[in-house]
């Protein structure tokens, strides 16, 4: 028997409008790209496993990655635009192509189009700085897993520092929609009544067969704070509750083969796997990260775990 969360505002939509309303407000005066779930070393853990399980393809074909409920954005980007020198460097890198951003705030949606904008820019400068350096002889930085790693390249810093600046003008936003129009597809969908075909009808990106990498990093932890039954979507879920459909509708968004990986902090390593492993989803490697305080609507001192599943 598994233990439900108690309700909270955290499980509802017009937390999340609200959340966003407030983010998108503050990008467009601060550049301040909204609030990281779990942390910096928590978005580093899941690049790291997907650099090392799913890395770009040579021929630039692939793979597909989506994550649910992607909020600013941030977790997609920095797999998409690496700051690590060692993925950065590591060419041909995923293309924009294959990335989609789900989440059901229209606003959340337009904040992370508005964050590519920017990581784009920033991605597109660092790449230059580094031919620069190359071009000039210099040495382009001690690869390792440090997490002075980023320090070891000066002239990036100077790059954020432009992007600040730049964030406080106006022709910011401007600039961003009509020189950087994304490459990624974002959209808004409800995932608990979403399949594949119903979000294929909204975007024709959308793979027929399932993403070979579905992302998670505090979505089901939202999703489980909420103790309204779901009443419309695919019949066999109707009456239950959203903890209990979210894994029944990411199963079937998986291609066979692919992974599914999720970040959690209101659960325990084992109780992401009593949740999601079903037919078709097995737990293949899972790794625990140790946060001893962080508090999330739900459980307080909650350790946070990032767990991968494979669809078989
Ligand atoms: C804790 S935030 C995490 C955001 C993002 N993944 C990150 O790590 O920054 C949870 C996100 O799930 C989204 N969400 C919650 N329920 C959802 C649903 N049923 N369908 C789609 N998105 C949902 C919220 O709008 C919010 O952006």
């Amino acid at each position: 028997m598994t233990e439900e969360l108690p309700a909270s505002k955290l499980g509802t939509k017009e937390h999340w409008d609200m959340v966003y309303e407030r983010e998108t407000k503050e990008y467009e005066e601060t550049g301040d790209e909204g609030e990281i779930w779990f942390g910096e070393g928590a978005v580093d853990k899941m690049v790291d496993w997907t650099y090392q399980y799913i890395p770009p393809f040579a021929d630039g074909s692939g793979p597909t990655v989506m994550e649910c409920g992607c909020g600013n954005g941030t977790l997609l980007l920095s797999i998409l635009y690496p700051t690590k020198p060692k993925y950065r460097r590591s060419v041909p890198r995923h293309s924009p192509r294959h990335f989609t951003g789900i989440d059901y705030s229209d606003l959340s949606i337009e904040l992370s189009s508005k964050v590519e904008g920017l990581r784009r820019r920033r991605w597109e400068r660092r790449i230059r700085s580094d031919e620069r350096r190359k071009e000039a002889g210099e040495e382009l930085g001690v690869d390792s897993d440090s997490d002075s790693e980023e320090e070891s390249d000066g002239e990036d810093d100077d790059d954020e520092n432009d992007e600040q600046v730049d964030a406080g003008t106006s022709s910011h936003t401007k600039d961003e929609t009509t020189n950087n129009p994304p490459g990624v597809t974002w959209f808004a969908s409800d995932l608990l009544t979403s399949t594949l075909q119903t979000l294929h009808s909204q975007s024709s990106s959308v793979p027929l067969d399932g993403w070979d990498l579905v992302l998670d990093k505090g979505t089901y932890d939202a999703i489980a704070l909420s103790q309204e039954p779901v009443q419309s979507g695919p019949e066999s879920s109707r009456g239950k509750l959203p903890s209990a459909v979210y894994p029944e509708r990411v199963v079937g968004l998986v291609k066979p083969g692919g992974f599914f990986l999720i970040t959690s902090c209101n659960f325990t390593e084992d109780e992401i796997k009593t949740r999601f492993i079903r037919e078709g989803l097995v737990g293949r490697s899972s790794s625990t990260v140790k946060h001893p305080s962080f508090s999330f609507g739900g459980k307080t001192g909650s350790t946070v775990c990032t767990v991968a599943f494979r669809r078989v």
